[in-house]
């Protein structure tokens, strides 16, 4: 028959598995540099989310989100009448699949709504408290984002139960759909056995090394120590009920979101001021998770088939009951209970292992449901964990002594974490965003501190900086650099600041050619500012994004093609105090193609993970399409940017000029490559006719000829009318990579 699909037999329609990925797992998903595009965002390129976003009043808007928070319904009756702890964990779980490694997850773009996150055990009934959200999101439209909405109602809840909050930043821009280059890792968590072998199968495979032996970690980029869970199983490590190794987890874990030890006891012990665990029905007998809910689910999840389905019958982890006798107010009820009593373990109705106190005369938490009945406290492993770990009591104990300190602490928690993701405080939205200190987590950069420079000095000062000696390579190399930290999944890094020149930037290997570049861009600093008219200063972070510009101009004027690179000053520099040492160390490349850089350690590490994947990682975060992440490749090499100067993948005697070189002799069939040794981290290209040994190559440069899309690229910048083109969409790629962190120019709430 002429049916669109492949009929009763195989079922095969558009985009169905199998597909390329599960014929050639190994093969390098080039094409998800082009996901969440424009063309999948309905509100288009014009659209300005800050203008928006403004008209709002959001005095106004807290006061409705409060009101639908304690206005129950009936297809979802809200816990003791009130919406605000489950929007609490909701807010939460957005915000806590942030990882420091690579800078992805975070409430930045609100992707608890799409899978994988969306259908996570641990996001189990978060997907009622967004459709509970639908009515406003409804009214405010498309000025309010969903991720502002979602970390905004977590506010507003917080507020209503007694909280005082630390601010709200609005600015988050949706995300329009599913998020598949993340690596979450393995996914063999069975959420109906919890207590299955699978479980610690896949426990294992995300940690390095045996359980109990030095060097067990976590692997990075990885957060949680399940990939279905936000970070640990409440009940312990495979679910086994021991704290203190539900304490070591939680450590791990806390530490790979940014957190310290107090921001984590405030952060556990604040949250579990509030509501309840629900744990009423046995796990296997709820329904699937929202991505692949029966249609008429209408994209709700877990069905639960006992009595009403919810109210008292809510099952949603699998654990049951309240830590304090009073799940609506804030106080500091979790750690005097905590504290207080004794826990014993016992089993939930849906026979989760959790925690009892031994005391029958232990306060008693009211039923969330049913009028005149209560309940024992419960705690869960990871709660009884606070308590054990030395450390973490030691927190405690500040906090049970010292109710405005935890407050405080928990505030600024929940700050730290709702935001963290959203980059330069140029981002922040809206009336409450204003806070009076610089946080050191947001990376401060402080005002300029001088008139600034205008069109002539920038063309005096390119003269100036090319007047030096130092050459285009060396140039090039260190505005790239200190541009090319940026990583768009949290905004960090890039080359405002002038953090190349401070700790950590300046003293990692892949960095040490820039040191003297830096120097004698000091001193054209020192003479400019001794020297200019009307107080006018350069700040070293211009000039260090100067030089590569006047070094660029340079080279395309050497290849024939003089053409303007563009550049917009502004950028100021920042003090070594306004730098997280340790939290810029998460910067540092492993592998950086662009710079043909491999850490010596590269493949211990990261065993079984091909440099080129890091290379495509790092292309995503600086936001590059393949044409662009091509260009820039061929012409660093030509340009003889490798951080160790070697001859990698500069095939062309003339270095430092913008030629199409790269991509000739890499498309040359007269030239044929091999490995140097079973590593295969370098190879040689022979002349095959003469046997001459004419090119050496790494990985990140044999990729653009052997990958069937980049190698399209490469043939457009090959051909004989390829040069003009290269130098234009080499310089385009240029500007946008030392723009990447420009928010206080271009504005940061454009689709487009
Ligand atoms: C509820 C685990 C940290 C806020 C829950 C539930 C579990 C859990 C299993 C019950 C879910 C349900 O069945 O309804 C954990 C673990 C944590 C952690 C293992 C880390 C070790 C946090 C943090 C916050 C938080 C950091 C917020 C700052 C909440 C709130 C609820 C909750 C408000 C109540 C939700 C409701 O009443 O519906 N948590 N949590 N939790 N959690 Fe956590």
């Amino acid at each position: 028959a002429r049916l669109p699909a492949g009929g009763d037999r195989l079922g095969g329609t558009f985009g169905q598995s199998p597909s390329l990925e599960a014929w050639y797992p190994q093969r390098l998903r080039v094409e998800l540099l082009h996901r969440n595009g424009l063309d999948a965002d309905p509100l288009g390129a014009d659209f300005d989310y800050a203008a928006e976003f403004a008209k709002i009043d959001l005095e106004a808007l807290k006061a409705d989100i409060k009101r639908l928070l304690t206005t129950s319904v009936d297809w979802w009756p809200a816990d003791y009448g009130n919406y605000g702890p489950q929007m609490v964990r909701m807010a939460w779980h957005a915000a806590g699949t942030y990882r420091i490694a690579d800078g992805r997850g975070g409430a930045g773009t609100a992707m608890q709504r799409f899978a994988p996150i969306s259908s996570w055990w641990d996001n189990g009934n978060t997907d009622k408290s967004r459709r509970l959200l639908q009515p406003i999101k409804h009214r405010y439209g498309a000025a309010l984002s969903w991720a502002d909405l979602m970390v905004l109602t977590g506010n507003c809840a917080l507020e209503l139960m007694g909280l005082r909050t630390y601010g709200f930043a609005g600015g988050r821009l949706d995300a329009w759909e599913p998020d598949e280059g993340t690596w979450w890792g393995p996914e063999v968590w069975n959420p109906h056995d919890v207590h299955s072998s699978d479980d610690m199968v896949q426990r294992d495979q995300r940690w390095h090394g045996k359980n109990g032996d030095a060097g067990y970690d976590l692997q990075s980029p990885l957060a949680a120590s399940h990939q279905a869970l936000i970070y640990v199983n409440p009940e312990g490590p495979y679910a086994n009920g021991d704290p203190l190794g539900s304490a070591r987890d939680i450590r791990t874990t806390f530490t790979r979101m940014a957190m310290n030890d107090e921001e984590t006891v405030a952060l556990i012990a604040g949250g579990h001021a509030f509501g309840k665990s629900h744990g009423q029905v046995k796990a296997d007998r709820i329904g699937p998770p929202p991505e692949i809910a029966p249609i008429e689910a209408m994209g709700l999840g877990w069905h639960n088939p006992e009595g009403s389905g919810n109210g008292r019958h809510t099952m949603t982890n699998g654990i049951e009951g309240s830590w304090t006798p009073n799940p609506l107010r804030w106080d500091n009820t979790y750690l005097e209970n905590l504290f207080a009593y004794d826990y014993e373990q016992t089993r939930s109705p849906a026979g989760a292992l959790q925690w009892t106190p031994t005391d029958p005369d232990a306060p008693r938490t009211p039923d969330a449901h049913v009028p005149g009945v209560s309940h024992p406290l419960m705690m869960m492993t990871s709660d009884i964990a606070l308590k054990v770990d030395p450390e973490y009591r030691k927190v405690c104990e500040k906090f049970l002594a010292d109710f405005d300190t935890f407050t405080l602490a928990f505030s600024k928690a929940w700050y730290k974490l709702t935001h963290r993701d959203m980059g330069p405080r140029f981002r922040y939205l809206g009336p409450e965003a204003t806070i009076e200190d610089d946080l050191l987590w947001q990376d401060p950069l402080p005002e300029a501190d001088g008139a600034p420079i205008d069109g002539d000095d920038v063309e005096a000062l390119k003269r100036t900086i090319l007047a030096t000696g130092l050459s285009v390579s060396d140039l090039a190399f260190t505005a790239f650099s200190a541009a090319s930290t940026y990583r768009d999944s949290d905004k960090r890094g890039g080359a405002n600041g002038g953090r190349l020149a401070l700790a950590p930037q300046r003293d990692w290997a892949v960095n040490r050619r820039t040191v003297p570049v830096v120097d004698a861009l000091r001193r054209v600093k020192a003479d400019f500012d001794g020297s200019a008219a009307g107080g006018k200063r350069v700040s070293l972070a211009d000039l260090i994004v100067l030089g590569g510009c006047a070094a660029v101009e340079q080279a395309a004027r050497d290849a024939g093609v003089p053409t303007a690179v563009p550049f917009t000053p502004g950028r100021v520099d920042t003090t070594q105090e306004l730098t997280d040492v340790e939290m810029f160390e998460w910067l540092r490349p492993v592998a950086d193609g662009f710079r043909n850089h491999l850490d010596a350690d590269f493949p211990a590490v990261a065993p079984g993970v091909a440099p080129e994947a890091v290379f495509l990682d790092r292309a995503n975060l600086l936001t590059l399409t393949a044409p662009e992440w091509t260009v820039l490749t061929g012409g660093l090499r030509v340009l003889g940017a490798n951080a160790d100067g070697s001859a990698a993948g500069v095939f062309t005697d003339r270095i430092g000029v913008l030629s199409t070189d790269f991509f000739v002799h890499l498309t040359d069939t007269e030239l044929v490559w091999t490995k140097d040794d079973e590593t295969e981290t370098t190879f040689t290209g022979t002349v095959q006719a003469t046997g001459e040994a004419r090119f050496s190559a790494t990985r990140a440069d044999l990729l653009f000829g052997s990958n069937a899309q980049l190698r399209s690229i490469v043939d457009v910048y090959a051909a004989s009318d390829g040069l003009p083109r290269f130098v234009a969409d080499f310089v385009a790629a240029w500007d946008k990579v030392m723009m990447l962190d420009r928010f206080d120019v271009k504005g940061a709430h454009r689709s487009g």
